[in-house]
């Protein structure tokens, strides 16, 4: 038996931030609440440091097989880790794309010999499939994509969808931009190069029309469903209220880039959903805040800059960001714009629950000991040179945020801190889902065990 004790933190619960000692054993919470001196085989000081969840990233395309000169397992978990992320859902468009549950089964297979965080991957939905969606076990659940982006994986055929919500169990989450809104808006602008275009042709109607679509879907079936990377304010309405089925999430680019700073970033910030304007900025913020929208993730998209820097439409749509998430949250508690619990709800908590992932994304007795100390007093610009991903730049590029992980733990284990670097003989876990407990809106109780 291994004992370990954070000393002296402020520890993030779910519901506050106490300041304490944690007790780890055997790589789980058991004590929240110990004394300074408790007994340990090691310590760690925390002095000044919060202590929170790992982050839970819940959509990441890391590229590993098939298109690993963009990125792969071993330098997107490094990416994670440096980030204060624990755990990652990865999406199916890999080539192959992983589609049946040999093809997911052959990521865990990688995951398992070069991945220094935990691991789940999604199964992509065909036109025809959905035998393959039912026989598949132990998937966080099934992605499709209603609009095409990276790879040719497309749902978009009402009697397929429905299939696929009436016929599956596994919750379902989609990439919503309607393709035949995007299709005429293409058309419409066919022989443009100007990268501001990106946002004309994956439209803000574009972005509404699947969002109804899809909810629709998941209310009539009465399916779990997913919305990911919800761009504009005007589909809150669609996704508010959700419980029992629908939840969302929104990205960090879709809150924090707008249509103005193309002129500034370029392709850097070429993405589908497309970013829309200030004002989605602002209303998306506002649905976290009020719990309309529960998860943030990234969609760490990496292509390297030389594709990103043809000419527009060449320039494939996608940036990295795993590793600068939770920066960029913990900077807005740093300006006063959130809680830090509010940071751990949405990145942690929230992700888990929708995802049923056992024993994940709280501060609790009996939960796993995936944890990242933060210090939200240091200062750092990011720079490209420095970033972890294979990409090597990012689109926050010399941008200075308050507020940085000192360390990441998995099961109570260093796996990176920033004062030595990575432990690269460690290796992450295969993550366990439990969909029998109802998701994000059924009670967190029992999930720890
Ligand atoms: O811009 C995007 N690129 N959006 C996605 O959802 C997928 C992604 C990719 O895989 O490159």
């Amino acid at each position: 038996m291994s004992r370990t004790l954070f000393r002296n933190a402020s520890i993030v619960l779910p519901n506050s931030v106490v300041q304490g000692s944690l007790v780890v054993e055997d790589g789980k919470i058991v004590d929240v609440n110990a004394g300074d001196h408790a007994s340990a085989d090691s310590v760690v000081e925390c002095d000044g440091l919060h202590l929170m969840p790992g982050v839970i990233d819940d959509q990441v395309h890391f590229r590993d097989p098939g298109l690993t000169h963009k990125e792969d397992l071993a330098t997107a978990s490094r990416a994670c880790a440096a980030g204060g992320v624990t755990s990652f859902l990865e999406m199916p468009n890999t080539k192959p794309p992983a589609v049946t549950a040999e093809g997911v089964r052959a990521k865990e297979r990688i995951a398992s010999k070069k991945s220094l965080v935990n691991y789940g991957f999604y199964i992509g939905a065909t036109p025809d499939n959905v035998d393959e969606l039912n026989t598949v076990k132990d998937v966080p659940g099934i992605k499709i994509f209603i609009g095409s982006s990276t790879g040719n994986l497309l749902v978009d055929e009402q009697e397929a969808l429905e299939r696929i919500f009436a016929e599956t169990t596994l919750p379902i989450c989609a990439h919503c931009e309607d393709e035949t809104t995007v299709r005429a808006n293409a058309e419409r602008l066919a022989g443009t190069t100007n990268i501001a275009d990106h946002s004309n042709i994956r439209d803000e109607n574009a972005a509404i029309n699947a969002t109804r679509r899809a909810t629709e879907l998941s209310r009539r079936y009465k399916h779990r469903f997913h919305v990911l990377h919800v761009s504009t304010a005007a589909e809150v309405p669609l996704v508010a209220d959700g419980a029992p089925y629908i939840t969302s999430e929104v990205c960090l680019h879709h809150l924090f880039f707008n249509v103005d700073d193309y002129a500034r970033l370029g392709s850097r910030i070429q993405m589908n959903p497309s970013i829309k304007t200030a004002a989605d900025n602002k209303g998306l913020y506002q649905a976290l805040l009020d719990g309309s929208i529960q998860v943030i993730a990234t969609d760490h998209a990496p292509h390297t800059l030389e594709e990103k820097s043809q000419p527009y439409p060449q320039s494939p749509s996608g940036l990295p960001a795993v590793e600068n998430s939770l920066a960029l949250m913990l900077n807005e508690v740093s300006a006063g714009r959130c809680e830090i619990t509010q940071v751990a709800s949405w990145m942690c908590d929230a992700p888990a629950r929708v995802w049923g992932m056992v024993g994940k994304g709280r501060i609790e007795p009996g939960y796993d000991a995936d944890l990242v100390l933060v210090n939200l007093a240091e200062s750092r610009t990011i720079r490209d040179a420095e970033q972890h991903t294979k990409a090597k730049w990012s689109p926050w590029d010399q941008v200075t945020l308050q507020g940085w992980p000192v360390a990441t733990y998995i099961g109570g284990h260093p796996v990176f801190q920033a004062s030595k670097g990575f432990d690269e003989s460690f290796r992450g876990q295969k993550l366990r889902f439990d969909h029998s407990r109802g998701g994000y809106w059924a009670t967190p109780e029992g999930i720890g065990s």
